[in-house]
């Protein structure tokens, strides 16, 4: 039973929204299981961003809930029919008509409950999500409840409705009662998925997965499934000893988005080209430049490439406003350097690496950007050779992927991926270099990267492990971390 841990529900929702994405590609008339409260949140929002997106479907697919507060009226702000439809109907391409929530004010209990089992049972279910009480229920099976059971009202325990209380605005209206689908249920169905997360889930986590099967448990049973995945947070996961854990990616690749970036640290930039910054990793800058100190140290004047008509000093000038002004818009902070070996030819003076080195021990970084080793272009291994000459050991280098230098298979563990309003912000930051775009389009050549990046890593990490990355965003930017 794989349990994976991811480093935040974040990306734990990712691989679950991954996982669900894949089951409706491999059947689009797949039948859900689906639960509601605080857990599933973040995933069906990433839903609704997968279908916004274009990337996923729900037109043929059919949804159950696994249960319902009873004697709420539908319309309730805290009824599951509400919930549902707020978070994830609402924004999706579903038919109403293959929505299924139980009702909260069945007339005959016993025979809606009967009939509620027989659709589920006849629709079979495909993929069942659940979330975990902390006193171990599942649905609304609460402890005591048999393994056997089908749908059934349930008596809910104090536990659950004082967890329950926060969403109500006083004690007194928590329902006492639900009506839910059975442990019996859950088990039948073909895939399972439990998402669990934050401290106050981990001592129940290590219950339900680490000892033996019990109904004082209820979620406990779920170790006799043959096909489930448990997903958890770091903080859920903390009480687990026996199992065996796996990190969210098995490849080793490790993925970013604007949710898990380095907080609070000095970032130093080395650009070959007063360009090169925004080029190759303008989306990753500008967010990292919201919470850390982040220094564009550009390398060359870069005056070859500026307009040939007007003189070098005007030329430089040229490119350097250019750097302020995209410097403005990543929110970094640009440092020339000027370097020598740019018009002396292939050695690196010695005053080049003095000026470098003197400006690292000021700085004093925590991550360096530099090119990377297989970047073929002359100024840009330069560049690599006068930062790691000037660069402190025992720093996190972030290798970055340029497109004279693509990454080879395997020869990046890094991903950033982002949205499409951060490569509008790349795009206009490689176009504060108008002398550089009116010649090249290098705001083309980013975009197609980074999206082309998107898809085809997708397509490597699909074939070779049979797991979809975890990414939902439509492009990336690729990195190579090692330590210095
Ligand atoms: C709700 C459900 C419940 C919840 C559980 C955890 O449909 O089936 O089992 O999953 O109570 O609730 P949260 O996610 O709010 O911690």
């Amino acid at each position: 039973m794989p349990i994976i841990v991811a480093p935040d529900p974040e990306i734990a929702s990712r691989h679950a929204a991954s996982l669900i994405r894949r089951a409706i590609a491999q059947k689009p008339n797949a039948s859900l299981l689906l639960p509601t409260g605080s857990t599933p949140e973040i995933l069906y929002k990433l839903l609704t961003d997968k279908v916004a997106g274009g990337y996923l479907t729900f037109a043929h697919a059919q949804t159950y809930n696994l249960d319902e507060y009873l004697d709420l009226p539908q319309q309730h702000a805290q009824s599951y029919y509400t919930f549902m439809w707020k978070h994830l109907f609402d924004k999706i391409d579903i038919k109403k008509s293959n929505v299924h929530i139980p009702s909260s004010q069945p007339k005959n209990h016993q025979a809606y409950c009967q009939k509620y089992e027989k659709k589920i049972q006849k629709a079979g279910i495909d993929l069942a999500v659940l979330g975990l009480g902390q006193n171990g229920h599942i649905g609304f099976n609460e402890p005591g409840t048999s393994f056997d059971s089908t749908t059934h009202i349930a008596n809910l325990t104090t536990s659950t409705t004082k967890a329950n209380a926060r969403f109500f605005s006083s004690s007194a209206e928590v329902p006492h009662q639900a009506i839910t689908v059975g442990l019996a249920t859950i088990m039948r169905a073909k895939k399972i998925i439990l998402l669990a997360f934050g401290a106050n889930k981990a001592g129940v986590i290590q219950k339900a997965f680490e000892e033996p099967p019990t109904t004082e448990v209820p979620a406990s049973i779920l170790q006799n499934h043959k096909d489930i995945t448990v997903i958890l947070d770091q903080e859920s996961a903390a009480r687990l000893r026996k199992t065996k854990l796996y990190p969210p990616v098995l490849s080793g690749i490790k993925l970013y988005s604007r949710f898990n970036l380095p907080r609070g640290k000095k970032i130093v930039f080395f650009s070959p080209h007063p360009d090169d910054a925004s080029i190759c990793s303008g989306a990753l800058l500008k967010s990292l430049s919201k919470n850390n100190k982040v220094y564009e140290i550009i390398a060359t004047t870069g005056h070859r490439a500026a307009n040939h008509g007007r003189g070098k000093q005007q030329r430089i000038k040229l490119r350097e406003t250019e750097a302020r002004q995209e410097a403005k818009i990543l929110g970094t902070k640009p440092i020339f350097l000027r370097s020598k070996f740019y018009d002396n030819g292939d050695e690196l003076p010695e005053t080049d690496m003095k000026k470098a080195r003197d400006l690292m021990k000021k700085i004093n970084p925590d991550i360096a950007f530099v090119p990377n080793k297989s970047d073929p272009h002359p100024t840009h291994a330069m560049t690599r050779k006068l930062a790691l000459a000037a660069l402190p050991h025992d720093i996190s280098l972030w290798s970055f992927e340029s497109p004279w230098g693509p990454f080879g298979h395997h020869r990046f563990n890094a991903v950033f991926e982002f949205s499409n309003s951060l490569m509008s912000a790349k795009l206009a930051a490689i176009r504060a270099h108008a002398s550089q775009t009116e010649r090249t389009p290098f705001d083309e050549a980013a975009h197609s990267i980074a999206h082309f990046r998107r898809i085809t890593i997708a397509e490597q990490l699909f074939s070779e492990l049979g797991q979809e990355p975890l990414a939902t965003q439509p492009h990336l930017e690729l990195y190579q971390i090692t330590k210095w």
